[in-house]
């Protein structure tokens, strides 16, 4: 499940890493591979940014330049946006190098600092790091596209700690019945006309005002929302020991992972940088392990009407 870079050359050879990524590994850099903002920025971000929280997170959304998630004087809110702006910036250009083929058009979401500890948040069930699930959505449908997700931890001195309990294929053998989108409950995940229709509708009206994508749907997005939320409402999964995994990443190093594929949970730790994308189906050379096409599979082979 963990596969580590440990600085070998040829396990950068391009796209190598995104092969692991698509199989359902969590890539682990023991030293993050992106260089961090400075000592003093890092202490800013952690005194300063942290004490001014509006939510669970400072999010910066590199598309608008803009900066969410916090309440402070322009000065703090300056520096917090050029942090994360020029550590996003990093990211992007490292990823396009280790993996061009599977980041090509790639869509960068937000660059976020989770300034909190996430043990013992008391957030809602469905809010909750602490639960194993695996994500479905991202600012909005995904229509299948992948949700790729890089992590660093910059506590200087606690570790992150991370459960998971295996990939959506493991999963979805296991629970989609339960869950509600097995062979008992075929689900659609193909697009129909006025599936089509609606998102084209969000689109347009996207273009005059940013938030309205997400409130666009599909019958993809759906299913995994179902999957998502019978994962963290249900006590039985939650005690479910099977192919349960404890991973510790400790301070300054990163991993990434495409986490609509691989389930996880945060189960503590505190100050952590998060880049997503938003990777196209289209650039998956290893499609058979992605969650549409698990899904497109079973309910084609089961019910053929529900094509
Ligand atoms: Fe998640």
């Amino acid at each position: 499940m963990l596969f580590t870079v440990s600085g070998d050359e040829s396990e950068l050879f391009p796209e190598r890493l995104a092969g692991e990524l698509e199989q359902g590994r969590i890539v682990f850099f023991p030293q993050s591979p992106v260089r961090l903002p400075s000592d003093a920025d890092l202490a800013f971000l952690r005194e300063k940014v942290g004490a001014r929280l509006l939510a669970k997170n400072v999010s910066y959304y590199p598309a608008a330049r803009r900066l969410t998630g916090i309440k402070a004087d322009p000065a703090v809110a300056a520096r917090t946006l050029e942090i994360l702006e020029s550590y996003s910036t990093r990211v992007v250009a490292f990823l396009r190098r280790l993996m061009p083929r599977f980041m090509a058009s790639a869509r960068p979401g937000t660059t976020s600092f989770r300034p909190m500890q996430e043990q013992g948040r008391n957030l809602s069930l469905h809010a909750s790091n602490e639960l194993v699930h695996v994500d479905a959505g991202a600012y909005g449908a995904t229509h299948g596209d992948r949700i790729l997700r890089f992590f660093t931890n910059v506590n200087p001195s606690e570790d992150r700690v991370w459960v998971t309990k295996g990939t959506f294929a493991d999963l979805y053998q296991r629970h989609a019945n339960a869950a509600g989108i097995g062979d008992k409950s075929p689900v659609r995940v193909q697009e129909k006309w006025m599936d089509r229709a609606y998102t084209a509708l969000v689109r347009a009206a996207s273009r005059w005002i940013p938030l309205a994508r997400v409130i666009d749907s599909s019958p993809y997005d759906r299913a995994m929302r179902k999957f998502h939320n019978y994962m963290k409402d249900t006590p039985t999964f939650h005690r479910e020991s099977a192919g349960q995994l404890e991973m510790r990443f400790p301070p300054f190093s990163s991993w990434m992972v495409l986490t609509d594929a691989v389930s996880h949970a945060c189960r503590s730790g505190q100050y952590a940088l998060v880049d997503t994308f938003l990777v196209p189906l289209a650039n998956c050379q290893l499609r058979q392990y992605s969650p549409y096409e698990i899904l497109r599979r079973s309910s084609a082979a089961i019910a053929p009407s529900h094509r």
